[in-house]
């Protein structure tokens, strides 16, 4: 590799990374700072913490490891480009094992900890590189080291035989101890101590090659006497440390050479002991005594029992205190028990608050109890209860259809089948039950609508294989005004625009919600702070709330879509959809941010670097032939959904066939088609099926009638109609999911529009511009991904649930001025 090769070139080139494919390299790219390094500058120190992953992209350094005393240092290696170093820190936890300082003027990418550890969860195949590397620098020192022991073995066994036996033994067991100080001598030989310090320093051992000869020591000791000689003597000499209170000497010498049973039995001592062994070695020592022996001993578990709270794993700190508890009792050692059982209260009041306050998910809390599970059992027990009312002899083919309905639905609420599953139940209760023929329990998927679901699902596969999306993203970002606000407008934008072609609000919200994060800590934005939550708020908006501007926007347009009478569906084709909702759609993207803004008041913040996204775009290359023939068939596409009516085709011959352009791109294949949501897609067929069925055995005639009983002469006016479905659906989604509330309130609702002088399509926007909502934070997934995609860092769920309450307000505001512009176009 050329010192001068630009970032973007090396990158690819750098064997951590070969793994990955451009798109990856490019959302990497945005995590990657380049530090640049003056000559005989340090990167960082031996000794320091590291909490980052270097790789070298321009100049040469050099690793250094400093001598035992400090007073030198040795250079063990030379880094070129496109070589990485600092990853033995983040892997062990320890601290940084050599110096790194620049040769000559060097440039170096800075990749964070937590991204480091990311990428090697989600792409294995890193860590082999990263193992392979440090192969290489074992074998290396292994060769080196087998050279200097042999001389420094020779060296010492010449010195050792010329000292007299006593003297000789003497120097031998000191060789035991971690660390040689005046004080652990006199510890360990009394008034002989200050002899022997004489002949270890004629030795070397306080040299620069102190460490070499000290092991050089221990391996003579272990072939005069055997493990077994070395492991007792050095119990002995443990032994007269701990009686002298040298507890960490103790120890030292038991954790190198001697059973694991008796370091415990010794710590477990240290622990009791007054002055008791200080915190900081008791956590360094705590470290070698695994949890089952840990529990045995009070001392030994409540200190260990920190050491897994102090790493957040408190249900494990918790399993050690109360296994130690149940030995203590047995034992009969009250005192023990009591303090135990304090820590275990201590321990599960924090846990609980921490849950409480959202700092730990409720999900590691253990398996919940049975009341929680009331709900559930509850859903089941009413699905059974329903599937007998509908089996009953001589129900007719209505009611039997409706207790079928509500079999289904009450195992949906149960969340304990899965949809698909319930979908399938469903189809083959018709068929069983005689409500309907197999070819038509099944005509939902026989439909055109079905086919343009799995079509457009299709495309937005192909779409995001392609890497074009990110583009698109880093583009707009790059070419768009400067200021938070702008920004965010641009993210919104960039979410909104991708709505047709990623017909997924959680798909949407895990690609714009990264490139929020990235926009962020461009910025350097504090996190979650008012302009963080205002990038990251606003790009929510863009890319799940206002899909409802799109007839393909999300699977849940779709579904309403297909509730919608013939005549509706007919007339409300792509274009006629986006014409009749695009202004509520921008009304709110507008409204959301002067409200976002007005709520948040973002501080200033400094001007984007641009070096870095030109670095991703530069990542991506240029486009590649196989995404200009993704743009030249999203285009196509669109157009023909554009003029589908003029042309007398259907939407889903359409979507068909831009899909068929994919696959002879190849950008759609057997992988691809095997990633498409199929759990939703037998969902969706059963639902259109629901909405041809319920009119065979007339449901829509049902329903009308008995609304006109309720209403008797009252007359709502579309107004009121329109706000009522609005509040309804809100409420609703307070306790079912999305998509249940639309497919239920729509079937209930639809019947009642024609009746009340509604299109029904306007029920259907009234219902989707509800549809999400984020009051609670587990209320919608797509939701959940753009908090996640964001990795939390963006904006609290306080901040959102403020927006949220604000947001719905805006809603009802925007259905209610929407009424005189669908009055215009004739749909109330
Ligand atoms: P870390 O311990 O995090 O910080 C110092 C870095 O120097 C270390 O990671 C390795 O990347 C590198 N390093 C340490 N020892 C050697 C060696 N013997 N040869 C090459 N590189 C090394």
């Amino acid at each position: 590799m050329t010192d001068t090769a630009r970032p973007e070139d090396l990158l690819t080139r750098v064997g951590l990374f070969s793994t990955l494919g451009r798109v990856e390299l490019a959302k990497l790219a945005a995590y990657l700072e380049p530090v640049e390094v003056q000559t005989g500058r340090e990167v960082f120190r031996q000794g320091e913490a590291g909490d980052s992953l270097y790789i070298v992209t321009e100049g040469a350094l050099g690793v250094f490891v400093a001598s035992g005393d400090g007073r030198s240092a040795l250079r063990v290696s030379t880094l070129a480009p496109g070589d990485l170093f600092g990853e033995m820190a983040l892997f062990t936890g320890e601290p940084r094992s050599a110096t790194v300082l620049a040769d000559r003027p060097s440039t170096v990418l800075q990749l964070p900890r937590e991204r480091f550890l990311l990428l090697v969860r989600r792409e294995p195949a890193i860590s082999l590189t990263v193992v392979a590397t440090l192969s290489e620098r074992l074998r290396t020192a292994n060769q080196a080291r087998v050279e200097h022991a042999d001389f420094v073995a020779a060296a010492i066994e010449q010195a050792l035989r010329r000292l007299p036996g006593e003297r000789r033994e003497a120097v031998l067991e000191a060789s035991l101890l971690e660390t040689m100080t005046p004080a652990g001598l006199r510890a360990l030989f009394g008034s002989r101590a200050e002899p022997v310090a004489a002949d270890l320093a004629a030795l070397g051992v306080d040299g620069s090659a102190g460490r070499v000869t000290v092991r050089g020591l221990r391996e003579w000791f272990e072939r005069e006497l055997g493990l077994d000689g070395v492991s007792a003597r050095a119990s002995s000499v443990a032994a007269r440390l701990a009686h002298a209170g040298f507890w960490n000497d103790a120890l030292g010498v038991l954790a190198r050479v001697s059973t694991s049973a008796l370091f415990a039995e010794t710590l477990g001592r240290a622990l009791r002991a007054v002055p008791a062994l200080d915190a900081d070695h008791a956590r360094r020592w705590i470290e070698r005594v695994d949890d089952d022996r840990a529990s045995r001993n009070g001392d030994l578990a409540l200190t260990r029992a920190l050491l897994h709270e102090a790493r957040g794993d408190a249900p494990r700190a918790l399993g050690v205190l109360r296994r130690a508890l149940g030995v203590a009792l047995v034992g009969t050692d009250p005192a023990t028990g009591q303090r135990l059982a304090a820590e275990i209260a201590r321990l599960s009041n924090s846990r609980a608050a921490d849950v409480a306050v959202g700092l730990r998910p409720a999900s590691d809390t253990p398996p919940s109890p049975g009341w929680r599970r009331l709900p559930a059992l509850l859903s089941l027990g009413a699905a059974g209860l329903a599937t007998v009312i509908a089996a009953w002899p001589g129900a007719g083919a209505l009611w039997t259809f409706v207790w079928l309905l509500a079999t289904a639905i009450a195992l949906l609420m149960s969340r304990v089948v899965p949809d698909f599953a319930v979908a399938l139940a469903l189809i083959t209760g018709w068929v069983l039950l005689g409500v309907a023929k197999t070819p038509a329990a099944l005509a939902g998927f026989a439909s055109k609508e079905w086919l343009f679901v799995v079509a457009t699902y299709g495309l937005a596969a192909a779409t995001a294989r392609s890497g074009l999306l990110y583009r698109i993203g880093l583009l707009l970002v790059r070419r768009l005004p400067h200021g938070v606000i702008w920004q965010t407008a641009t993210l919104l934008l960039t979410g909104l625009v991708l709505t047709p072609l990623v017909p997924s609000s959680t798909g949407r919200a895990s690609l714009t919600s990264p490139l929020a994060l990235a926009v962020a800590e461009a910025l350097r934005l504090p996190e979650r702070g008012r302009s963080a939550a205002l990038l990251g708020l606003g790009t929510w908006v863009g890319s799940g709330p206002l899909m409802f501007a799109f007839l393909n926007g999300s699977g849940t347009c779709l579904l309403a879509w297909g509730l919608l009478p013939e005549a509706s569906r007919a007339r409300f084709s792509w274009v006629g959809w986006f014409v009749a909702a695009a202004p509520l759609a921008v009304g709110l993207a507008v409204a959301s941010l002067v409200v976002l803004r007005a709520m948040l008041r973002p501080e200033p913040v400094a001007e984007l670097p641009l070096r870095r996204v030109s670095l991703q775009v530069a990542m991506l290359g240029p486009v590649a032939p196989r995404e200009m023939g993704t743009i030249a068939i999203l285009v196509v596409t669109v157009g023909g959904w554009v003029a589908a009516p003029w042309l007398g085709l259907d939407l889903a011959t359409v979507a068909l066939l831009g899909l068929l352009a994919t696959v002879a791109l190849g950008t759609f294949d057997r992988v691809a088609l095997q990633s498409l949501d199929w759990s939703f897609l037998i969902f969706f067929g059963t639902v259109l099926t629901v909405g041809r069925l319920g009119a065979t055995v007339g449901l829509d005639r049902a329903a009308a009638a008995t609304v006109d009983r309720l209403l008797g002469t009252a007359q709502p006016g579309p107004l009121l109609f329109v706000l009522t479905v609005a509040g309804v659906s809100l409420v609703t989604r307070l306790v079912l999911d999305q998509d249940l509330t639309v497919v239920l309130v729509g079937i209930t609702l639809l019947p009642v529009a024609s009746r009340v002088g509604v299109e029904p399509w306007v029920v259907v926007i009234a219902l989707l511009a509800t549809s999400v909502a984020w009051f609670l934070p587990s209320q919608t997934p797509s939701y959940l991904v753009a908090q996640s995609a964001s990795e939390g860092r963006l904006f609290s769920h306080e901040q959102a649930q403020r927006f949220a309450v604000a947001y719905a307000a805006l809603t009802l505001l925007g259905l209610a001025l929407s009424v005189p512009y669908w009055r215009l176009l004739g749909l109330v």
